[in-house]
């Protein structure tokens, strides 16, 4: 007899793992971010199709590749939902709790999930401005979703010995 306790994973997390949507890579993106190792299965890719327009840099389209667990497959399949169509500056204030809302919430020992796929969208904005003039509202400082999503891959560097991503 299996002596697993299953997660109590919300409905909404499970309709998402079973029916993710915007999953799978993207040939032609403007931008690709990744977060956490494939080493550990902790990974996450984003594909993000970005055109200008006016003032607004949006999200045209936006696939998602991840390793992770049934969390994190649902969150960030929301988050395609929640930032697809939109202006940069309002994907970049989309948080990781606002994500585990939109699940109906997640686990606590699930958390990271949803900040490592809110840390990959906001690498990805990051490296969109890297050769761009820099937005106003793009702050200096780091999230707390980048932070977390860096101390990760410096825990998964000691385990493992690999390098943390920084596409
Ligand atoms: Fe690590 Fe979900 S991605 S437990």
């Amino acid at each position: 007899m299996s002596t697993r306790i299953p997660l109590p994973y919300s409905p909404k997390v499970l309709k998402y793992f079973r029916n993710p949507k915007n999953m799978g890579a993207m040939s032609d993106p403007t931008v690709v971010s990744t977060a956490g190792s494939p080493a550990c299965g902790d990974m996450i890719r984003l594909y993000l199709k970005i055109r200008s327009e006016g003032e607004d840099d949006v999200i045209e389209d936006i696939r998602f590749e991840s390793y992770g667990c049934a969390a994190n497959i649902a969150a960030a399949s929301v988050l395609t939902e929640l930032v697809k169509g939109k202006p940069l500056r309002d994907a970049w204030n989309v948080t990781w709790k606002r994500v585990s809302d939109e699940l109906g919430g997640l686990p606590a020992i699930k958390y990271h999930c949803s900040i490592l796929a809110v840390g990959a969208l906001k690498r990805a904005i990051r490296s969109y401005y890297r050769d761009r003039p820099k937005p106003k509202w793009l702050p200096e400082e780091l999230t707390v979703e980048e932070r977390q999503t860096m101390e990760e891959e410096a825990i998964l560097e000691r385990i493992y010995g690999l390098g943390p991503n920084t596409t």
